[in-house]
């Protein structure tokens, strides 16, 4: 898997935890010394991991499943820079958040997005046979990065194709303590971006790093096979 943006809070606290779960993650960044930098701080907290540090288009040519892990305001400058990197087949998975804080305005509020979020943005910029999934917004940075605590939450996956989703929750389900969850098409993305917003309100009201768990669903694997055609 490729982290684009990997020296930041999501990116990073993904990076440790996939690393221990034994996920090889090339991590990328607008400065490839910054990424090896940033390797050598994943490695002091997962010894032995499988890191490579990049920049990102080296990063997101290196796998297939590319998570985008930048501020919503630098979304579109870094799909552009990586648009000779993405080949069909590729994943993108946007875990930004339109959020009033990249135009100075509060954390706690969201911009309208004309395509409707920033996950149907990213899929309008990608280039053709790329498929753009939304997920991770309700996951702290914070948390993941943090290996002593036990993580006990959902990750809420929107998208087109079922497959797309079920070949990220594979590699997600490896973290102990994530339950990745179909949460229905992209357009959805609209939605699962907002519940930041509505968790950075609930972590300013009660100093925490609140997440999200889904009840009443069943239990077992929640990505099950397509029936083959007939
Ligand atoms: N933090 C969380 O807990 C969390 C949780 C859920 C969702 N999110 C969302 O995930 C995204 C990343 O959040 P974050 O807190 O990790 O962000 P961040 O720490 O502010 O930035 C992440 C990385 O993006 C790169 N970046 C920063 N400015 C950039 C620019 N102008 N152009 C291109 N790249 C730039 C930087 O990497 P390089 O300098 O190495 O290139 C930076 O380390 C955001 O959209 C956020 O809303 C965050």
């Amino acid at each position: 898997m490729s982290i684009i943006g990997a020296s930041g809070a999501l990116g990073f606290g993904l990076t440790v935890r996939l690393a221990a779960a034994g996920v090889a993650v090339t991590l990328g960044s607008r400065d490839a010394d910054r990424a090896r930098d940033t390797v050598a701080r994943a490695r002091a907290a997962v010894p032995g991991a499988q890191l490579q540090g990049l920049d990102n288009a080296g990063a997101a040519a290196a796998h297939e499943l590319v998570l985008l892990c930048v501020p919503f305001r630098s979304q579109s400058e870094t799909l552009t820079n990586l648009h000779g990197a993405l080949r069909p087949g590729h994943l993108v998975v946007d875990a930004t958040v339109p959020l009033a804080a990249a135009v100075s305005g509060k954390a706690t509020r969201m911009l309208g997005v004309w395509q409707g979020s920033a996950a149907q943005q990213a899929q309008e910029m990608v280039p053709a046979g790329v498929s753009v999934l939304s997920a991770l917004h309700t996951v702290s940075g914070a948390v993941l990065a943090d290996r002593d605590r036990p993580l006990d939450e959902d990750v809420l996956i929107c998208g087109r194709r079922r497959e797309d989703k079920r070949r990220l929750a594979r590699t997600l389900d490896r973290i102990s303590g994530l339950r990745c969850v179909d949460a229905g098409p992209l357009e959805m993305a609209r939605i699962a971006e907002s519940l930041t917003a509505l968790l950075i309100s609930l972590n300013a009201r009660y100093r925490t790093h609140a997440g999200v768990k889904v009840t009443g669903l069943p239990g077992g694997d929640l990505f099950p096979p397509l029936a083959p055609e007939r």
